[in-house]
């Protein structure tokens, strides 16, 4: 939640285009308000204000925001209304330190109160805003800029990614971080720092990944990293395979979009990855007591899938819980025998590395499924997958959902191999059908894409829905329904079909729309009924199954064609596109911008 960045450049100019370009690759971090500071000749220059950051940056005249470095921020509200004066960066009383953050401050009412005491004339109401006049006053006393913001990180409690400049130092930016992401970049131009590193792939793929308790100074040719106790840090840069155009909408309207089309390929690239991660957590897992899987959202749902699929193809029993309920749910019953399984696709939401760190406590192994580089998930789990979806920039979570449900069909594939029980066929046809889920996506997009278009054009007059489905599709029901509430703002919910009977049917009147997810499997039977009493009712009946189902399609009023051949492990896999898609359409069909959906910020970094 919320977007940093910083650039201090080689030659000096351009510093407002680079900024705004690379606070735009962050704007799924939060997309309320926005402002860029830069330093020239001692003095700070700076705009800020409420909005989204093209409708900010269109009133910034580059020319009167000179200098060879400045900072910038992208804001998602959580102390303080979205408004200009709560708008980032902050400054001291005398415009000469100004800091943007990406975090929570804890204790800034007890420093505010402390500063205010000495004089300190605040502006926002802003968590923030305190560190700028923290800096300042440890100035006032004599301090260096670096020693203030030392002096300053020390007094903070809570999670913080810090870039500063300071009007006295216009060669230098500074940088700190405690459990919000803080990355830095190597450019030919110049340097960076950034919440993310889709701020400078156009610039740079060289990263140095700053750690929790780690400030940096950054000159346009330089990158001196020491801790908060003031132990200098040699860190060599990874080279990610990343590219600008990956984080770019190459000719879509959306990232969304773009993200939904990309997912063939990232399956593809996640089938072939580090095959001895997954043997290793393979072996892991077969050794575990207890296993449970912890994530919040979408990365849930797939967790849920996942225990489906593990309990059903290999017979291991595991437990998904959402990541804010585990530390409550499971208390002290855990052990160093059990294994818990963070998904995130982020890596940085904070209730998953809250669940992370309350396994840790009762010395339980921890294993992280994840999407991004350096995250914090992969600092503090003992072993890490990463997914290879690329950078995922929609807000709405889409390709992370089925890269994570790879990796997890992949564990269960060399499960099979060497603990299986089933015969040596059914393990290669699960190999193979595993294989072929790539094309055989990309077969569901350019037949259903038009469909679920015209699909979408219905329900955007309609204010419910309901997605229902039975066992592993019970996870893709829940997914289609968070899809299209999150960014058409259409109520909507996923359920199991069976247990629909027992209080949302109450809801189902003529022409009410319930979306049946119904791959061939044992609980075809079952949803077929499920249908029919929903159809008594007046539903209008969506209806996903395989192709030539034809008893299925006679009974809905749309029917959904997917290739035969594919059900669990694979059908969520396969039949989360087209709900995707629906949910795109529709959010576009009203009007809706997918990739920023209000309130919504893609990293949730605040419990
Ligand atoms: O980065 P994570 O996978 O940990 O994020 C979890 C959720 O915040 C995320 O899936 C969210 O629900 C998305 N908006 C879903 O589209």
């Amino acid at each position: 939640m919320c977007g940093i960045v910083g650039f201090v450049s080689h030659s000096g100019g351009g510093i407002t285009y680079i900024l705004h370009r690379a606070l735009k690759a962050l704007e799924y971090r939060g997309y309320d308000s926005c402002g860029i500071a830069t330093v020239h000749e001692n003095r700070i220059y700076f705009e800020k204000d409420k909005g989204k950051i093209d409708e900010v940056f269109v009133q910034i005249n580059p020319e009167e925001l000179p200098g060879p470095l400045g900072i910038a921020h992208t804001r998602w509200a959580t102390h303080g209304a979205p408004s200009r004066e709560n708008a980032h960066p902050h400054l001291d009383c005398s415009d000469s330190i100004a800091v943007v953050h990406n975090g929570v401050i804890e204790n800034f009412l007890k420093l505010r109160k402390e500063l205010t005491s000495k004089g300190h004339n605040f502006k926002s109401e802003t968590d923030t805003e305190c560190i700028a006049h923290l800096i300042e006053e440890f100035m006032s006393n004599g301090c260096g800029i670096f020693e203030a913001i030392k002096k300053t990180i020390r007094r903070l409690e809570g999670s913080y990614a810090l870039a500063v400049v300071s009007a006295r130092d216009p060669g230098r930016l500074y940088c700190a971080r405690n459990e919000s992401p803080l990355v830095i970049g190597l450019g030919e131009d110049g340097n960076y720092c950034a919440s993310d590193i889709p701020a400078f792939l156009f610039w740079t793929n060289k990263v140095i990944v700053l750690h929790d308790g780690e400030l940096a100074t950054i000159g346009s040719e330089s990158v001196a990293i020491e801790n908060v106790n003031g132990l200098k840090i040699e860190r060599e840069p990874v080279v990610v395979s990343w590219t600008a155009d990956m984080a770019s909408k190459s000719g879509y309207p959306h990232f969304m979009l773009k993200e939904i089309h990309e997912q063939p390929k990232a399956l593809r690239d996640t089938l072939k990855f580090k095959q001895q991660t997954i043997d290793k957590f393979a072996e892991i897992i077969s050794q575990a007591e207890q296993l449970y899987i912890v994530a919040a959202g979408t990365s849930y749902h797939s967790g849920l899938a996942a225990q489906s699929v593990l309990s059903q193809t290999i017979g291991i029993p595991s437990q998904a819980i959402i990541s804010s309920e585990f530390a409550n749910l499971v208390g002290n019953s855990l052990s160093e025998n059990d294994v818990v399984i963070a998904v995130s696709q982020s890596g940085e939401t904070i209730d998953t590395l809250r669940a992370i760190r309350h396994a840790q406590s009762k010395k339980s192994k921890v294993l992280a499924i994840t999407n991004v580089l350096g995250s914090g998930i992969t600092r503090e789990a003992d072993l890490v997958f990463y997914t290879q979806a690329g950078p995922e920039i929609g807000v709405a979570a889409t390709k992370t959902f089925l890269v994570q449900l790879t990796t997890f069909t992949r564990i269960a594939l060399k499960l099979l191999d060497n603990f299986g029980t089933n015969s040596p066929a059914y393990t290669e046809n699960f190999r193979e059908k595993l294989n072929q889920t790539p094309q055989a996506l990309n077969q569901v997009i350019n037949k259903l894409e038009i469909k679920t278009k015209s699909l979408a054009s219905f329900l955007a007059e309609k204010s419910n829905a309901f997605y229902l489905g039975r066992g592993v599709s019970v996870s893709t029901a829940l997914e289609g329904a968070l899809k299209l509430k999150e960014i058409s703002y259409i109520h909507a919910e996923g359920y199991s079909a069976g247990e629909s009977k027992h209080g949302p049917i109450a809801l189902v009147d003529e022409g009410f729309p319930v979306i049946f997810i119904a791959p061939n499997d044992v609980t075809r039977k079952d949803i077929l009924g499920n249908v029919m009493e929903m159809r008594a009712r007046g539903a209008y009946i969506i209806t996903l199954g395989e192709e030539g189902d034809k008893e299925l399609a006679q009974v809905s009023h749309q029917f959904l064609d997917m290739p035969q051949g594919f059900s669990l492990p694979f059908s969520p896999i396969l039949y989360v596109v087209p709900l995707q898609l629906i949910a795109y359409y529709t959010a576009v069909k009203r009007g809706y911008d997918p990739d920023k959906p209000r309130n919504l910020a893609k990293s949730v970094t605040v419990p």
